[in-house]
């Protein structure tokens, strides 16, 4: 590991938090339904101020139970959770399926899901992805790819083997799902390094997301858990402003 090289990265502790380095700007994103009532977009809420302890770093919870979410209060201490890392470190690619279309593959590697369903909110991305790049279809599909938080969906050009996707700065966002009176996981995007308790890394991504509810049977990563857990920080979900 070097750090040197790493203005952002994320510590998971072994019995706690996670450890936040480089003071990304962290942001609640609130998804918002369409008028059929399925996910749509992602509407800016609170943004947290931080002050990093003296080594630089900031804690945010990882077990579900602090009183001041997202940040951990040494809650976790006395916590019923199972802190374990049981991700195995498989790249995404050497688990996911591909769905090749005309002109473009999805890429879906299902243990990462999170159900927040853009994927299914103009047709299925499994089916639009057998759509030409001219095509309303096309558009359909790169709106759900590209608003799947976890990385559970990817796009890449058959032609020149690239990945398809929005590029995030490096931030992480603060999922809440108000219409299902849940939140979500912590979504970290960007390509933020996320580094193991034994110090070794998990692959880069631009998006992913990691469990904050404390029941993920993937830890770090979310696997939808907290909507079964009705898992909720209890924060304000008025929001504010689209981002898109
Ligand atoms: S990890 Fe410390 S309160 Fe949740």
């Amino acid at each position: 590991m070097e750090e040197d090289n790493m203005t952002y990265y994320i510590k998971v502790k072994a019995d706690g938090p996670y450890l936040v380095y480089g003071n990304p700007p962290i942001d609640q994103e609130i998804i918002r339904p369409n008028e059929d009532g399925k996910a749509w977009l992602y509407e800016k809420g609170i943004h947290f101020e931080t002050e990093p302890k003296e080594d630089g770093h900031i804690s945010l919870c990882r077990c579900g139970v602090s009183k001041n979410p997202p940040f951990c209060d040494g809650s976790h201490r006395h916590a019923q959770w199972d802190p374990k890392e049981t991700d195995n470190k498989k790249e995404f690619v050497d688990e996911a399926k591909k769905y090749p279309g005309p002109e473009y593959t999805l890429e879906d590697n299902s243990k990462f899901c999170i159900h927040a369903q853009f994927c299914t909110t103009s047709g299925l991305a499994w089916a639009l992805v057998r759509k030409k790049s001219d095509t309303e279809g096309h558009e359909k599909l790169l709106h759900e790819v590209c608003h799947c938080a976890s990385g559970r969906l990817m796009l890449r050009n058959n032609s020149t083997g690239e990945i398809i996707d929005k590029p995030f700065p490096p931030s992480i966002g603060i999922i809440e799902q108000p219409e299902l009176k849940i939140s979500g996981p912590i979504w970290v995007k960007g390509g933020i390094t996320i580094i193991d308790e034994d110090g070794k890394e998990y692959e880069i991504r631009n998006r992913v997301t990691l469990c904050r509810c404390g029941k993920s049977k993937n830890k770090p990563f979310c696997d939808a858990s907290h909507i079964g857990e009705k898992y909720n920080d209890g924060l304000p979900t008025d929001g504010g402003s689209e981002i898109w």
